[in-house]
């Protein structure tokens, strides 16, 4: 059956006139509906693992905006937890976590199978969704690629070079690579979870995969996106997955084709015309306006929203930003870029 839904159709390799749209943490600070709901549910783990909560955050951006896409209300650091690890959040500073150093650590944590009863608020909230969200927008499920999520469990916190998790990968391949398999194979049982309860598409976010080079992006960025899309796809034939190796360069170049991605996000620092030419040969992009505009706004959002439109406007696109929305943005300008997209 041909696809009705706009971004299920730009998925499926068809080019519009007027691209879908979604926003990287469209649910977040920057509405202060989120900010209310969230000082009900007490603290931001506490929405996540609250069913009816995340589910209504997840729809608040789309009864403002009327986005073509919904995304799941949880976070990539869900799974560290759900295999052991401890979580929290230090207010105005960012996610802290227990810290795998070796094989010891390694050994503590739980396997693949055992973290659905960690996460079954998650499959709920997706349940909901599926039943609450308007028809035509399409529901995204997602998880943290391998390497990103080791990078905040060998380090404890965000780094801005990686430079724990780069050490283990010198000094102790074996309990790397451990770490990636076990993180490969539980990602693919929760994203498998997440579409059995309703999930349409899934996206992958490698968010540090700009630190790996050479043949670490081989095998630490492209090989994980590789093997969990391949799985996924032979449990739930035609699913669509998106893939977001944030900062990889000349390596998003046939990352779509070598990873079997419907889609791959770009981020801001790619060019659009070097994009179109380069990755959108294989397949539908996403992106890649810079968050910042939408702090700023004015004249200059409405030109490079119009500018990005027509980079891509020759191939199958999803519009979206390089990287999530700040808590800085002005809601108001949401408005605005979908005016000078939609017209
Ligand atoms: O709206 C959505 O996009 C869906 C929900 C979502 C969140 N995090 C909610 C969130 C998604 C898809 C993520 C992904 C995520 N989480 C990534 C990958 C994408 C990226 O941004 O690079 C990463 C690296 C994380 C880990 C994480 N979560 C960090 C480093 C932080 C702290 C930084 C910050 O922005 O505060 C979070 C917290 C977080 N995750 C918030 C939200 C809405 C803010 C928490 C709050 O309300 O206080």
């Amino acid at each position: 059956m041909a696809e009705t839904k706009k971004l299920l159709r730009s998925l499926a390799g068809e080019t519009q006139d007027v691209p879908p749209v979604w926003l990287m943490r469209q649910a977040g600070r920057y509405l202060p509906e989120y900010r209310a709901t969230r000082a009900e549910a007490g603290d931001f783990l506490s929405l996540c693992y609250n069913s009816d909560l995340a589910a209504e955050v997840t729809l608040q951006p789309i009864r403002r905006y009327g986005f073509d896409a919904a995304i799941l209300f949880a976070d990539i650091l869900l799974l560290p937890q759900a295999l052991g690890a401890d979580l929290w959040f230090e207010t105005g500073e960012g996610p802290r976590l227990s810290t795998i150093t070796g094989a010891e650590g390694l050994n503590a944590l739980k396997g693949k199978d055992d973290i659905h009863d960690h996460m079954a608020p998650v499959y709920e909230t997706v349940r909901i969704l599926a039943r609450e969200l308007p028809g035509e927008t399409t529901l995204i499920g997602f998880a943290g690629a391998p390497w990103t999520v080791a990078t905040y469990m060998i380090a404890g916190r965000g780094t801005p070079d990686q430079a724990p998790a780069h050490a283990l990968k010198a000094e102790d391949r074996a309990s790397f690579e451990a770490l990636i398999e076990l993180l490969t194979e539980s990602t693919i049982e929760y994203l498998s979870q997440q579409v059995e309860a309703g999930a349409e598409v899934v996206k992958i976010f490698d968010s540090w995969a700009g630190s790996l080079k050479g043949e670490d992006f081989t095998r630490y960025a492209l090989e994980p996106a590789r093997r969990i899309i391949a799985e996924l796809k032979s449990r739930h034939p035609g699913l669509p997955c998106i893939a977001f190796p944030r900062e990889a360069g000349e390596n998003y170049i046939g990352f779509a084709r070598a990873t079997g991605a419907d889609c791959v996000a770009l981020d801001n620092s790619v060019d659009a015309d070097w994009a179109a030419a380069h990755v959108q040969v294989d397949g539908c992009v996403q992106g890649n306006m810079a968050p910042n505009l939408m702090v700023t706004g004015g004249q200059a959002l409405i030109d490079e929203t119009k500018r990005i439109k027509a980079a891509f406007a020759k191939g199958p696109h999803i519009f979206n930003l390089g990287h999530g929305i700040t808590p800085e943005a002005d809601p108001e300008n949401v408005h605005v870029m979908l005016e000078a997209l939609r017209g």
